[in-house]
């Protein structure tokens, strides 16, 4: 994808995000934030068998950071929680086009932290 292409993109997931709004059946709750602009976001998973069955989210931040929710809603669909843990940066760093969310590092990784975040609530303690 060339640059204008990744733009569409990008804002095609902010303009019509995907999994917008939260699940009233969800197994957990995460908020997350920039500090750095104030911006928050909440996810909503709910978990069936050690897998996402669904996924909601909500926030109110930049074209990048919503942008970027929508697209980890849409990747952590039907995966296991392993699967989110391994997830690294660089997937959601390639979708969103590394020319602009490499400046936006806070920005492009709130969506897919905070939803490790939430992963992490689920660990057993020992
Ligand atoms: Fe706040 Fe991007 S400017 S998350």
């Amino acid at each position: 994808m060339d640059r204008q292409a990744k733009i569409d993109f990008i804002l095609d997931h902010y303009e019509n995000p995907r999994h917008h709004g939260p699940l009233a059946d969800a197994t957990v709750v995460q908020k997350g934030g920039n500090p750095g602009c104030g911006d928050v976001i909440t996810f909503y998973l709910k978990i069936t068998d050690g897998r996402i069955n669904d996924i909601g989210f909500e926030g109110d931040g930049c074209t990048i950071s919503m942008a970027a929710a929508s697209m980890v809603a849409e990747m952590f669909v039907g995966k296991t929680l392993a699967e989110v843990e391994a997830t690294s940066p660089d997937v959601i760093l390639d979708l969103l086009g590394r020319e602009i969310a490499g400046t936006r590092l806070k920005c492009a990784l709130l969506g897919l932290n905070t939803t490790k975040e939430a992963v992490r609530q689920l660990r057993p303690t020992t």
